[in-house]
């Protein structure tokens, strides 16, 4: 009789702490009927079965329900909490219970190594397993063209150069490639694909799109989504994907901007509400349909409102008519533009459907403004739990409760020849010959003769563009890759001769005259920028460039122009200098897809996915009745 009584008081410890009316106890789970008749007998009362949402047997649907309901209003807010990691401690992650860390374009750790990274996001979560319920944050990072904020892992060519590839199941292996180099970090939150069908090519984030056609971008954007989350979201290699910028973040309107010296980004889109629904909103139906668990909102506005404040296109549009059922994040800092009063930017942005708010610097200021916005009524706890719901979804269909750590066994993954080939592969379907006379290209392996020459011909940097190792990427050998030049001189056994602007009066001929290559070959290139500190009032061709140009023309028999750069450039004025012009976009570190093009390893299959304007009079796009230099889907093939 004593150990049934003890067994009834265990049993009655759960019952009031299971009670219906209980919240956020420390509470096992009801034992029923049957489970106590069973007790009776037994020799030693059975430990209390697992609480439902750690029973991953179970829907991810009702493990998140049940959480939910044991949940505080702070562990609830701390969730909807996306913070930088250089502005939180692990304990500042337990203590406010914080659901997502990020790091931004260059928010590495030191040192910029695959373990550093593990060892940093698993520090993070150390602080987020040790709360009450231990709910594992989410990290994120913008893996827009790889895992670009880590040194050594493969740079993919940009957007823009896989929407002039076309090609659907490249596009998916990449999403793949990028969830793997990822997941050696134990990072499964990736702030892509960027899905912009963008209509002004002076935009900085041009190169971050697939293109201007809204059914390339609807497409590419799908392949690279359904490539990065795989079959099965809880496969420890693959990541949760963030179609963004919802909505008409690549429509705005040149000088519309508010922000600092930007000009397109973050500034107002006039479109119609129709034209919204048929040119940009049709690639969200696409990723939703394709299991899209989070989207990430734009800065842009329309009509008068922020769109992190535009409660239709946000809740009644993307939640109800869409039916998107994973979490809205805000961008970095994107709340505070919403009201110069924070705790009303807050109420509004959160009323219109913002579930994460990625604050960036201070957790305290948005929860206390939570919290207080709650107790007001101002925000009511239905749209606490909506959101709160939502993050936890896709939290346990993510796996991260099963697997918050990192695994060393995947650290071989980054920098994998395998993604390198891959790479490779894009970079070469990615270039587009837009001209080809007395049959320039391919360069003969038997030149004897070749000078090369441009800054960005040599540079790692430039051929990888912005969004890689730091946000506005830089110049100089950043990461581990192969230029232009390290490429051709692998290619050719020829002699090659590079000089960065294209000077080459030391070398001369057998009768000691200036000697003239066989062909010369000049790389014209944009330095590296990201978001509105590239919105460029004028895309010519600069003189210098021009110049470098002419001054290798002189000493070749023949001519070849590689454009290494986030857009088309206006290159009109030098167009019939050169036989043969190739735009190679932004190509990452694998550098030898270019000589697999040039030197004619690989044919030419890339078709623009803008289109290349004549002049800057012919932009934004459609604004104008003169032809363009190369219409949209141009390219030579060969
Ligand atoms: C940036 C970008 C966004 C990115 C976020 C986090 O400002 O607008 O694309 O995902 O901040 O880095």
């Amino acid at each position: 009789m004593k150990r049934l009584f003890a067994v009834l008081l265990l049993s009655l410890t759960i019952l009031t702490a299971c009670g219906p009316a209980a919240e956020a106890e420390e509470t096992p789970v009801l034992l029923d009927q049957p489970e106590l008749e069973e007790l009776e007998g037994s020799p030693e009362p059975k430990a209390p079965k697992e609480p439902v949402y750690l029973n991953s047997d179970l829907p991810a649907e009702e493990r998140a329900e049940d959480l939910l309901s044991r949940m505080t209003l702070e562990e609830k807010v701390g969730q909807m909490t996306l913070i930088e990691k250089s502005s939180i401690t692990p304990d500042g992650v337990e203590e406010y219970f914080i659901g997502g860390v990020l790091s931004g374009g260059g928010g590495t750790p030191s040192p910029n190594t695959t373990e550093a990274w593990a060892e940093m996001v698993d520090s993070y979560q150390e602080g987020a397993l040790a709360t009450r319920l231990g709910i594992p944050i989410i990290y994120g990072v913008d893996a827009v063209h790889g895992h670009n904020n880590l040194k050594g892992a493969v740079i993919f060519p940009h957007n823009i150069g896989l929407g002039a590839t076309g090609d659907l199941d490249l596009v998916y292996r990449i999403g793949a490639a990028t969830a793997e180099e990822m997941a050696a970090t134990n990072i499964y939150w990736n702030y892509a694909p960027a899905i912009p069908v963008v209509q002004d090519i002076r935009w900085g984030r041009t190169y971050e799109s697939y293109g201007e056609v809204t059914g390339l971008v609807t497409q590419l954007g799908k392949a690279y989504l359904e490539g990065l989350q795989g079959d099965d979201l809880s496969d420890p290699l693959t990541a949760l994907g963030t179609p963004k910028h919802y909505i008409g973040d690549g429509a705005t309107i040149w000088g519309s901007s508010m922000t600092g010296s930007y000009q397109l980004d973050q500034g107002v889109m006039t479109a119609t509400e129709e034209e919204i629904r048929e040119k940009y909103l049709l690639p969200y139906q696409a990723a939703i349909d394709a299991g899209a668990l989070s989207v990430m909102v734009s800065f842009s506005s329309w009509q008068d409102t922020k769109m992190h404040a535009h409660k239709c296109l946000v809740t009644d549009v993307l939640k109800g008519e869409l039916g998107f059922e994973g979490f809205v994040v805000s961008d970095w800092g994107g709340l505070d533009q919403v009201n110069g009063n924070y705790y009303r930017a807050v109420v509004e942005s959160i009323n219109a459907g913002i579930d994460m708010n990625m604050v960036p610097y201070s957790a305290t200021k948005f929860i206390n403004a939570m919290l207080e916005a709650v107790e007001n009524g101002d925000i009511s706890e239905e749209r606490v739990d909506d959101a709160v719901y939502r993050i936890l979804l896709a939290k346990f269909k993510l796996g991260l409760f099963e697997r918050p750590y990192s695994d060393p066994a995947l650290f071989d993954l980054v920098g994998s020849e395998k993604n390198r080939q891959l790479a490779r592969e894009a970079v070469a379907k990615s270039a587009v010959l837009l001209t080809n006379e007395n049959a320039a290209l391919p360069i003969s392996k038997d030149s004897s003769l070749i000078f090369l020459a441009g800054e960005g011909a040599d540079d790692i940097g430039m051929q990888c563009g912005g969004w890689t190792i730091s946000w506005q990427g830089s110049k100089g050998a950043i990461t581990p890759g192969t230029t232009i030049k390290d490429a051709f001189e692998g290619a050719f056994e020829g002699k090659l001769q590079y000089n960065r602007f294209g000077k080459y009066d030391n070398i001369l001929d057998e009768n000691g005259n200036p000697a003239v290559a066989d062909v010369g070959i000049v790389v014209v290139a944009e330095n590296p920028y990201a978001e509105g500190v590239g919105d460029s009032r004028d895309l010519t061709l600069p003189q210098n460039d021009l110049e470098m140009i002419e001054r290798v023309k002189e000493r070749s028999q023949k001519l070849v122009v590689i454009v290494m750069s986030g857009r088309p450039l206006v290159i009109t004025e030098a167009l019939d200098l050169a036989d043969a012009w190739v735009a190679v976009w932004l190509p990452g570190t694998e550098g030898d897809g270019v000589a697999d093009v040039i030197f004619g390893d690989a044919p030419f299959v890339g078709k623009t996915p803008f289109t290349w304007p004549a002049s800057m009079d012919q932009l934004p796009l459609g604004s104008y009745d003169t032809e363009p230099l190369f219409p949209f889907g141009y390219g030579l093939e060969n």
